[in-house]
């Protein structure tokens, strides 16, 4: 029986691609799943092991940023709509290596918008273009206010920059061309399969290992916080019942300074490794601050829940003590990914700045 319809999920072998792949190829047999990733040093096929021999999912290695490959792909595969999550995600390697974020989050972006506009000549109701992006597109807030999607766009880093630029084509795409667009801004992600170069996973490995736990500046920086199913289940939602053209911002009202939120951390950490109260946290070292950091996210989610009806299913203190027990109990996991590159990213981050 032909699949009533072909998905690209590019990026499906990252933290949240991953998670995206896994719901889409679960609860929907009909479709076809083909995950296009790189595999650069966030992406991992062994985030995919328990779906990977299902009969509507096919992985395919690429990138994003080789125009002919993708034209072709759109072609061989009969694309007919794409969950474009592929990007490079992190605003310190942003900082060290911004061409790079350049060329996969713009130029990637416009090759899959280009090859999507000449695949859907004329877009029928299966064809859908869903970019998935950032709150950090809308820049920092001080103390009071949210993001909301009529925030103007006002990024610092080159990671938001980069990402504000291809939402932009994405927007240009729909209003030149009459791509079928969608959008939604995300804040930040934590749970299983997050690679530990970002706050959340690079702390509790480092407590695991009695190791510092890095705090940038005075540690009072603010960010609202998602458990990454909850992220998945709203892009489910917005694929399926998003009008084209339409943005929608995605949070769970959880804001959070990064020092209160290692200190949550380190008493789950304390509880769950059987350590004397308050030993993790003397792991904690304030470092040189990040460059440009924005002092507060916090995202107004109130469309998304009012038009489309989700809303998230964790409080963070139960999504944060499931994601430390996925560390605890996925050891080799975590050992594969922090070898290799990883100790050259470290080693360049953290300790000869
Ligand atoms: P990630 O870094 O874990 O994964 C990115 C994936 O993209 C990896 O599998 C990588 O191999 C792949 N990739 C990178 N360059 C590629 C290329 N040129 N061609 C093909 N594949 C390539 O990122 P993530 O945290 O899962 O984020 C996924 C998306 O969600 C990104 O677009 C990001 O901007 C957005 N987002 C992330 C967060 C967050 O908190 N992590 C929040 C909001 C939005
Ligand atoms: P991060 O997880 O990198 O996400 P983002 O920069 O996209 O928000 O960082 C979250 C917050 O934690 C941010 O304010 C920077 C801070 N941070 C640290 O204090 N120490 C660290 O080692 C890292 C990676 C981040």
């Amino acid at each position: 029986m032909a699949a009533e319809r072909n998905i690209l999920i590019t990026g499906g072998a990252g933290f949240i691609g991953s998670h995206v792949v896994r719901l889409f190829v679960k609860k929907y047999p009909n479709y076809r799943i083909i995950n296009l990733d790189k595999l650069t040093y966030a992406g991992n096929l062994a985030n995919l092991t328990d779906i990977e021999n299902e009969k509507n999912y096919k992985f395919i290695k690429g990138d994003i940023v080789d125009s002919e490959f993708i034209s072709k792909l759109f072609i061989d595969e009969s694309i007919d709509a794409v969950i474009h999550l592929a990007a490079e995600s992190h605003v310190d390697r942003s900082i060290s290596n911004p061409i790079e974020f350049v060329m996969t989050n713009v130029v990637g972006t416009a090759n899959l918008l280009n090859a999507a506009r000449h695949q859907w000549k004329t877009p029928s109701e299966k064809n859908m273009f869903y970019h998935v992006s950032t709150d950090e597109v809308y820049g920092t807030l001080g103390e009071t206010g949210f993001f909301t999607e009529e925030t103007s766009y006002d990024p610092h880093s080159p990671y938001s920059a980069s990402k504000a630029g291809s939402d932009h084509l994405v927007r240009a795409y729909h209003d030149t061309f009459k791509l079928p667009v969608v959008i939604s801004n995300c804040s930040n992600n934590y749970g299983s399969f997050q690679f530990p170069e970002k706050l959340i996973p690079l702390s509790i490995h480092n407590i695991k290992n009695n190791k510092p736990i890095p705090i940038y500046g005075k540690g009072e920086n603010i960010r609202d916080w998602l458990f990454v199913e909850d992220h998945a289940t709203a892009i489910d939602v917005i694929f399926h019942k998003a009008k084209t053209g339409v943005t929608y911002n995605i949070g769970g009202h959880n804001e959070w300074k990064n020092i209160d939120l290692i200190h949550l951390l380190c008493s789950i950490m304390d509880r769950k490794l059987n350590r004397e109260s308050g030993s993790c946290a003397k792991l904690i070292t304030y470092v040189k601050d990040r460059a440009g950091h924005d002092m507060r996210y916090a995202i107004d989610s109130s469309k998304l829940q009012r038009e489309l009806g989700w809303k998230p299913s964790l409080q963070f203190e139960e999504g944060l003590e499931k994601t430390v027990d996925w560390y605890l109990a996925n050891d080799t996991w975590l050992n594969n990914v922090t070898s290799g590159e990883y100790l050259h990213f470290y080693d360049q981050q953290y300790v000869r700045r």
